[in-house]
């Protein structure tokens, strides 16, 4: 498993792996400025949901380290907060780390005292980083629970180690699975346009030794027609309370061909990603994104008219009713979700 994030020996940079050259290049970036790091999670090159979050959280540590002796600390820290956070809209635990952060500057120390505030983010950053390892591979061994050795498992869009800390998570239980002799037969989607699953799934699970084969996004009926699926997982960036779950855009539409074929759809996620503020799917906030992604994109030349419109919404709700279980670190949630996530929920303080 590659190394994903890390803050820099002397502190001065997060170092990440620029998941935008993968699989071609594995190169890492040293990256110092806030224009930077918001660039790097604009543009994809730290993504997943729970990886923008530990990125994030090591950004403003950094970041808070540059503030002049003669600023005002806390009001520069809240701007610099408010500047990585507004960068992409769908992914909870974004503001979930952010947030974090900012509750330990809060909690230690007064006004002046900024040795002491910097030594709690400079704790908290790395604790958000180390617990997402605990929490992954629990949902790892929760993940497993629901497999049978030899089976036929769907993939979308990447939830594997690069997007969190360590196994992922709808990657958890298949990584976790191979590594204790189990042989699944996996079946990645592409997913157009950013293709975070022939880029990076593939990537990943081949890297591990995991039996791969790659499909365009609209082969997913026929695989599943053909048997060849017995589970389909994927990861997710906002869950409501109600149970509807924001994922990569066609995420729903493997979930609509799942329901179809009798396959069970299982969603994986930390708790962190819970957002029981927002009531369902209509309150979860989509990210669209530019349209040069789908006219261009990977390609050397441009697929579409110049003239042609193009909608790239990024993000897409599966509705609650289509999801067999939503499997967290403490626990599966069955429906009804509104109790399976408030009593999940509940277990966290
Ligand atoms: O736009 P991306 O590539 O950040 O979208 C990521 C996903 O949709 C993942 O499935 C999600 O963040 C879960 S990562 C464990």
């Amino acid at each position: 498993m590659l190394d994903n994030i890390r803050l820099s020996t002397d502190e001065t940079a997060v170092v990440i792996l620029d998941q935008t050259k993968l699989p071609g290049k594995v190169e890492y970036l040293r990256l110092m400025t806030a224009a930077q790091m918001r660039h790097a999670i604009m543009t994809l090159q730290v993504r997943g949901a729970p990886a923008i979050g530990i990125f994030a959280a090591y950004a403003l540590y950094v970041l808070a380290k540059s503030i002049p002796e003669d600023a005002d600390f806390r009001g520069t820290l809240k701007e610099l907060k408010n500047y990585l956070s507004s960068t992409r809209p769908t992914a909870v635990n974004l503001n979930y780390a952010l947030e974090r952060m900012m509750d330990a500057a809060k909690n230690n120390g007064g006004g002046k005292e900024r040795k002491k505030i910097l030594t709690a983010l400079g704790e908290e950053c790395r604790r958000i980083q180390y617990e997402d390892a605990a929490v992954c591979r629990s949902i790892s061994e929760y993940a497993l629970s629901l497999l049978k050795d030899g089976w036929g498992i769907l993939t979308y869009c990447n939830a594997g180690p690069i997007a969190t800390s360590r196994y992922g998570t709808a990657l958890g239980g298949i990584i976790l699975g191979f590594e204790r002799g189990y042989k699944f037969n996996v079946y990645c989607c592409e997913t157009r346009p950013l293709m975070q699953g022939s880029r990076l799934t593939a990537f990943e699970l081949t890297e591990e030794g995991v039996n791969t084969t790659l499909i365009c996004d609209n082969m997913a009926s026929r695989v599943m027609s053909e048997g060849k699926i017995q589970a389909c997982f994927v990861g997710c960036d906002r869950v409501a309370a109600n149970g509807d779950t924001a994922n990569k855009i066609g995420t729903s539409m493997v979930a609509v061909l799942a329901k179809h074929y009798k396959i069970p759809f299982y969603v994986f996620c930390p708790t962190s990603t819970l957002d029981m503020k927002c009531k369902s799917g209509r309150d979860i906030v989509i990210e669209t994104r530019s349209e040069e992604e789908v006219h261009t994109g990977f390609f050397k030349e441009r697929i579409a008219p110049e003239d042609v419109k193009i909608y790239n919404p990024a993000f897409d709700v599966t509705p609650a009713n289509l999801i067999t279980a939503i499997v967290t670190e403490r626990g599966i949630c069955k429906a009804p979700y509104e109790d399976s996530l408030r009593m999940i929920n509940r277990k966290k303080e």
